[in-house]
């Protein structure tokens, strides 16, 4: 065994320290992991008003862990005090990893890992937790395109298990099988997949959701079509899945799946209607359910 871990060692790295850039949805939800399992996490903001807001997120994501006293409170202070911040790219020379989760632009998201990649140390590895953008577009003006790669987490973080690793064509063997090894020790599934749009998940997932909508415009109905899958053992049906990720985000990875994969990936009548009402489901209280009243929103 101890050939094997030097063999192992050889081959990766450990990560012990992290910053994570973009506090939305995503990025809490990864702030949180990092917080749990890394020695300490920084946190690039555009405005350090925002700290506290961020740290309340956060901590409210380690409630089942206090409620189930798998924690104790003591033991949760001390990893949110793990968690520190900077508005100006300082402090960034110790850190091993850095995932993005800005907005989903191509340009701020070019501009950022190259200012990343000059702060940081050499072999630090940088990661886009992109949905959409090719790896291997966002590493072109990269000088250190060996140590970047895409890690896609899903949404919530702390919930999902499956993590798609994403490399470039010059990723090393090594940084992948350091974000490898720190993933499964975070509890995490990471899987290696090809750059290709919509990668692996959301190319099975997003035809999924958009046939169910095709089965509503030739006249079945919401709550039918999401008992029969669930039924049939999903954990929830396709419109309360759909609602759940953002109406918005189904749309935006819709429209790239149909633009790269054509017929072969079409997008229903009925997301493109709802999403251009602005129903983006359960954050803006009405998706393909109207959460205010407890009812559905039906194609008529
Ligand atoms: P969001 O809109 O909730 O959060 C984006 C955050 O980035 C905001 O807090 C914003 O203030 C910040 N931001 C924007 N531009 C910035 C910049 N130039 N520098 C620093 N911060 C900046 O978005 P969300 O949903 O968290 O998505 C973030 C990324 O994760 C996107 O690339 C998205 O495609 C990807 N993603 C989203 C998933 C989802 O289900 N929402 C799932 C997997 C990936």
């Amino acid at each position: 065994s101890e050939k094997i871990k030097k063999d192992y060692e050889k081959t990766s790295n450990e990560i012990s320290t992290s910053l994570v850039i973009g506090n939305g949805v995503m990025g809490k939800g990864i702030i949180w992991l990092l917080s749990k399992y890394l020695k300490q996490t920084r946190i690039k903001l555009r405005n350090l008003d925002k700290a506290q807001n961020i740290i309340g997120d956060v901590a409210k994501l380690y409630d089942y862990f206090l409620k189930s006293r798998k924690m104790t409170q003591a033991q949760v202070d001390l990893k949110l005090s793990s968690l520190s911040y900077t508005q100006n790219f300082d402090g960034l020379k110790n850190i091993d990893l850095a995932i993005e989760a800005i907005v989903e632009n191509k340009e701020q998201k070019e501009e950022l890992l190259k200012k990343l990649e000059s702060c940081m140390k050499d072999d630090a590895i940088i990661a886009s937790n992109t949905s959409s953008i090719s790896i291997e577009e966002l590493s072109k003006n990269l000088q250190r395109k060996e140590n970047f790669m895409g890690i896609h987490f899903f949404n919530p973080v702390n919930k999902m298990p499956l993590v798609e690793i994403i490399p470039n064509s010059k990723t090393s063997k090594k940084s992948i099988n350091t974000v490898k090894q720190s993933l499964i020790k975070m509890g995490k599934m990471p899987i290696v997949v090809g750059d290709c749009a919509g990668f692996l998940v959301n190319r099975i997932l997003l035809p999924y959701l958009n046939e169910a909508a095709f089965i509503l415009e030739e006249g079945s109905n919401i709550t039918t079509i999401d008992k029969v899958l669930k039924d049939f053992g999903m954990p929830m049906g396709p419109f309360t899945l759909a609602d759940n990720v953002g109406i918005d985000i189904g749309y935006h990875v819709s429209k790239i799946l149909n633009e790269s994969y054509g017929q072969r990936m079409p997008i229903s009548n009925v997301l493109i209607k709802i999403y251009e009402q602005k129903l983006f489901g359960k954050k803006s209280k009405k998706g393909f359910y109207d959460y205010t009243n407890n009812n559905t929103i039906e194609n008529k």
